[in-house]
């Protein structure tokens, strides 16, 4: 695990997405994996900066996304399809075919799961997998529990995560409680690994992940194990550290 300390999230997204820019120079059919959340955003921002400045074109990048929540409508404001639309898809060149999102309402959830991990495989696998990290200590929606999780899988949240994600929908009742996620498998799969952590309640998950036995009671302890994982955090995340 490289630890990368920075000093506040804006140093973050610099580092972060040159790394990103670098790959999609070195490859420009990349493979990307993308995370939701308010982790990315800045970095985002970056990798929208890099192409209006005609620096790298996404024409021939494809990305797949971390997870969705199970049973909300694509349209919701809070799903991650918007999101990822609002943050980035929308303001780049990348082709809306080239761009996955778990479906959050399939038909058959076991299938649908499955075919999601073959079009990962298919594509060629993921470069660069970026991450964010729950304040449980989760990847994805990868919670904890008694064992790693394999491919992507149908997920029910727990409260520290429905508390955590509630603050954006208007009601309790709203928060979807299940969500569709890649497991833990298909995020180790990937070549690269970027997580990144920003704030003081993120610290003791941070802390966990870095220096705890690897163990999914902390699912992102996982990366321990993985040969090209950087941990990107700034100085309140990084505090027990
Ligand atoms: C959410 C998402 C994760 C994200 C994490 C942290 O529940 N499922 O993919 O990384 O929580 O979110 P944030 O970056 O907003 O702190």
């Amino acid at each position: 695990m490289n630890i990368i300390k920075c000093s506040d999230a804006d140093e973050i997204a610099q580092k972060v997405s040159e790394m990103i820019i670098n790959k999609i120079k070195e490859k420009p059919n990349a493979i990307l994996g993308l995370a939701t959340g308010a982790s990315p955003v800045k970095t985002y921002k970056k990798l929208i900066e890099a192409y209006k400045k005609g620096e790298i074109s996404f024409k021939d990048v494809k990305t797949f996304n971390l997870d969705e929540y199970y049973h909300l409508p694509k349209s919701n404001k809070n799903s991650y399809y918007t999101f990822m639309h609002e943050n980035l898809f929308n303001s780049i060149d990348i082709k809306e075919e080239n761009t996955h999102v778990p479906d959050g309402n399939p038909a058959d959830a076991d299938y649908y799961c499955k075919e999601y991990d073959k079009s990962i495989d298919d594509a060629g696998g993921i470069d660069i997998q970026l991450l964010g990290i729950g304040r449980n200590g989760h990847i994805g929606f990868n919670e904890p529990s008694d064992h790693f999780t394999s491919g992507t899988y149908k997920v029910s949240l727990t409260p520290s995560t429905i508390e955590a994600n509630r603050i954006y929908f208007d009601s309790e009742e709203e928060m979807p409680k299940e969500a569709i996620t890649m497991g833990v498998e298909s995020i180790l799969k990937a070549k690269t690994v970027i997580l990144i952590a920003t704030g003081k309640f993120k610290a003791e998950a941070v802390r966990d992940m870095v220096k705890g036995a690897v163990s999914p009671s902390c699912p992102a302890s996982v990366l321990q194990k993985h040969p090209d994982a950087y941990i990107f955090v700034d100085e309140e995340a990084a505090a027990l550290l």
